[in-house]
């Protein structure tokens, strides 16, 4: 089959910091958009934004508004997600969703560009796009499971505001300049203020202990490695940092592997850059990250823990609204170009073979 040569695409969320990055990288990765449909609440209905040389106005999300569209990034939380997205699919788009609300859906594809783009094959109408966390840690992973095998991964996260959206930014904002004004530090998007802080408590608690941000890195990593049985487990913080999100990791092996090995075996992952010069204070910074694609992997060292050569201690750094989110998504749906697969199996099959 023909690929079109431009693309209906809908953005849902569109005023939110994940949204407005998904249209700036469509528009920097020069995506074959042929009409852009920019979709949020009726709060935003009919503002106009201006997109290089287009003013578009904003919709508001609904059924109708994904008549014609082939491609929807979703970015407007979980709620809206689980509502809209099977009336998007429905109507015939292929959702690229950044929520929660159908990563760990059987016969959901949830991918990293990188790491199992062929996932995408038996799409139905909705894929899912992984949490930023996760999102980092897999092309890294997934360089040791082919070479030496995993064993056992603990991952201590250093996440920003930004991943929670733009309140989130507002608030480590306002914090500082009261904290310099020597005011109070209101907190509301957060039970404690951020700034100047480290908050042990990432989306809500689980039964086990767990926070729901924690238990995502766990599962969506066996889902995304196509290792359901993988010993996983992870802390997450939230730190004063607008963006980027930091990952110490600690990886132990089946096979033994040596820090220069595995600097190899990173820098081969396609996306993944090697900063690891420790003499020369040369490592990856969340802000020097941000901005950016790439996922950046240093200050790699053996782990003394782990027997037999066989463990190694990391730090992961990448930007949580491009490749943790925006970027990925814009990379799922070039997958789906490339390989022909923008519509969901179904409707293919039923081009392919008509009654
Ligand atoms: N931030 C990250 O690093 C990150 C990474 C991965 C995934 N995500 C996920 O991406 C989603 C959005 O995050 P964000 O950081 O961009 O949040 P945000 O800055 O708070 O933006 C939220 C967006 O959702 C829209 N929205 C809210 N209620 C809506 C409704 N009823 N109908 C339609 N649209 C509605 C908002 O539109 P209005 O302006 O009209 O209210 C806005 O465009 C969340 O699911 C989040 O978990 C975020």
């Amino acid at each position: 089959m023909s690929q079109p040569t431009s693309l209906t695409v809908a953005v849902v969320g569109a005023t939110g910091v994940v949204g407005r990055t998904m249209v700036q990288v469509l528009g920097e990765r020069g995506f074959p958009v042929g009409e852009l449909r920019l979709l949020a609440s009726g709060r935003s209905a009919g503002r106009t934004v201006q997109v290089g040389d287009r003013a578009i106005q904003i919709r508001e999300a609904v059924g109708e508004a994904f008549d014609g569209v082939d491609i929807a990034l979703f970015s407007a939380g979980a709620d809206i997600s689980r509502e809209l997205a099977p009336q998007a699919a429905e109507r015939g788009a292929t959702v690229i969703d950044n929520s929660s609300a159908w990563r760990m859906e059987p016969g959901v594809p949830l991918v990293v560009s990188q790491v199992n783009p062929e996932d995408l094959e038996g799409h139905d109408g909705i894929v899912a796009n992984p949490n930023c966390s996760t999102m980092q840690l897999a092309p890294v992973l997934m360089a040791l499971r082919d070479a030496v095998g995993l064993e056992r991964i603990v991952v201590d996260t250093y996440q920003s505001v930004s991943g929670t959206g733009a309140d989130a930014i507002a608030e480590l904002e306002g914090q500082i300049l009261a904290h310099v004004a020597g005011e109070e530090k209101r907190a509301s998007v957060y039970p404690h203020p951020i700034a100047f802080n480290a908050l042990p408590e990432i989306d809500t608690f689980l039964e086990n202990g767990y926070t729901k941000e924690e238990w995502k890195v766990v599962s969506e990593s066996r889902k995304i490695l196509h290792l359901p049985a993988l010993r996983i487990s992870c802390t997450a913080v939230r730190v004063p940092v607008f963006v980027s999100h930091s990952e110490a990791v600690h990886v132990e092996t089946r096979d033994p592997v040596t820090p220069d090995q595995a600097r190899r075996l990173f820098g081969a992952v396609k996306g993944v850059v090697v900063q690891d010069d420790p003499s020369m204070h040369h490592y990856p910074l969340a802000i020097n990250a941000a901005g950016r694609d790439e996922i950046f992997v240093g200050r790699v060292r053996q782990d003394p823990s782990v027997r037999d050569g066989r463990g190694l201690a990391l730090w992961v750094v990448s930007d949580n609204l491009r490749k943790g989110a925006a970027t990925n998504a814009v990379e799922i749906a070039e997958a789906l170009v490339e390989r022909d697969w923008v519509r969901a199996r179904t409707r293919r099959a039923l081009v392919e073979a008509p009654a």
